[in-house]
């Protein structure tokens, strides 16, 4: 039974991988980390995945962060179905896109004006075209291990899906952008300093996750983002914020707001869209009204601000903020860690589980875990077997040892403890 039911996913990718590059059309599906064929999934419903084999998961991964409501929400599902009934995108302004703009720019402390797009690639790659025409500079500097998409600025040392395939940067990246782009490690002040000494006057950006989610969960030490606020200010360079997984993940908000801390420009995406594709660049005005058609850095989308998109994500808002479920999410996320901690303790286990709200990373390897190398000394085979055996007993996790694992509204205690007690065997080697 086991094997026919696997049968069915099997074959279906085989027959992807005739048609479509490695069989999938985003890299990390394709469970090249983990081993084994991709489950092709049909269905999702509340914290479940429903597999074409008919097998049912409970889901960690949600759709790699965008599903904080869990699958198929009632609320966004209506949502979606009402907006499509009255057209599926117009090319043309319309009141909805207004309306949540009006509530990201209410809701998020430094977001002056917003524009809204249709994947965190292209936020960041607008906020870094932006913060080039605002400063007249060409450099930007990021953080090994972070990732804000696939735009090539964005492809060297990064994390995510170049990390999982052991890709240290892409290829087809020409050598001037590679010049432009400084990389030094997450959590480490100094070496920012050093590197604002010698190039403050050239760097456009700074851009980082402000709790780094691509090279597994690593939250910011304290300060760190403080001193990036600090050291950017006063080099007259634009501080990004790229909250693609953190907005409105850890509370009703970005990262930012909830520690008080106002970067120039903030990038968003996943939650936002409500499993739909949109994201959202925003921040001061003075460096947003230099977009077209105000100023001169141009920026368009065929499908930007798509009515069924902007429903999908104002009625993710509407739920979040009418239910700040946030103290909820997180009790969960800080029982599955301490119970995992524990099971490690227990089975004298080498593991770090990484834990902030209803985000979550087990890594295998001894800690502190505070940047991309500290990362990638963890035993990424330990986890693909740990992530086979989970998979094997129902529960979903990101096929990568570099990747977030997600805790949506729609998981109970219950889960859990489905959770807890699949990880009793799976941590055992
Ligand atoms: C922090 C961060 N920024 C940007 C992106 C890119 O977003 P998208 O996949 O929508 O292009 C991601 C995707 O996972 C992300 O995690």
């Amino acid at each position: 039974m086991e094997n026919k039911i696997s049968d069915t996913s099997a074959r279906l990718h085989g027959r992807a991988c005739r048609v479509m590059p490695g069989g999938v059309n985003s890299p990390v599906r394709a469970f090249n980390a983990v081993g084994g064929e991709p489950v092709v999934m049909t269905r999702g419903q509340g914290s479940r995945l429903y597999s074409v084999d008919g097998r049912e998961y409970i889901d960690f991964c949600g759709s790699w962060g965008p599903l904080i409501l869990g699958h198929a929400h009632p609320t966004v599902t209506a949502a979606v179905q009402r907006a499509a009934a009255d057209g599926t995108s117009f090319g043309t302004s319309t009141p909805s896109e207004v309306e949540l703009a009006e509530r990201l720019c209410d809701l998020i402390a430094a977001m002056e004006r917003v524009r809204l797009v249709n994947s965190g690639t292209e936020a960041c790659m607008t906020a870094v075209r932006l913060a080039r025409g605002f400063t007249g500079r060409a450099k930007i500097l990021k953080f090994a291990g972070g990732y804000h998409g696939h735009a090539d600025p964005f492809l060297i040392d990064a994390g995510s899906g170049l990390l999982t395939g052991g890709i240290a940067s892409s290829a087809g990246i020409p050598d001037a952008v590679g010049a432009d782009t400084l990389v030094t490690p997450y959590n480490d002040p100094d070496a920012v300093n050093t590197l604002m000494q010698r190039y403050g006057t050239e760097l456009a950006a700074v851009i980082v996750e402000p709790v780094a989610g691509n090279m597994g969960l690593v939250p910011p030490v304290a300060g760190f983002l403080e001193e990036l606020r600090r050291l950017t200010r006063d080099a007259g360079v634009v501080l990004v914020f790229d909250e693609v997984i953190t907005g409105f993940r850890l509370g009703p908000t970005t990262f930012g707001t909830l520690q008080g801390i106002e970067p120039d420009l903030i990038c968003l995406g996943k939650i936002i869209g409500g499993g739909m594709p949109m994201a959202a660049l925003g921040g001061r005005a003075d460096i947003m009204d230099r977009l077209a058609p105000l100023g001169d850095v141009y920026q368009a989308g065929t499908l930007s601000g798509n009515p069924l998109a902007v429903a999908a994500g104002l009625s993710t808002l509407g739920v979040l903020i009418g239910t700040n479920p946030y103290p909820a999410i997180a009790r969960k996320g800080e029982r599955l860690a301490k119970r995992l901690r524990a099971l490690a303790v227990e089975q004298g286990i080498t593991m770090q589980v990484a834990q902030l709200g209803g985000m979550f990373t087990p890594f295998f390897g001894s800690g502190p875990i505070r940047n991309l190398d500290d990362a990638k000394r963890c035993d990424k085979e330990r986890y693909a077997r740990f992530f086979r055996k989970m998979l094997q007993a129902g529960i979903y996790l990101p096929p990568s040892p570099f990747e977030t694992c997600f805790i949506s509204t729609a998981h109970t205690n219950d889960d859990i403890e489905k959770f807890i007690d699949a990880a009793k065997t799976a941590v055992r080697d």
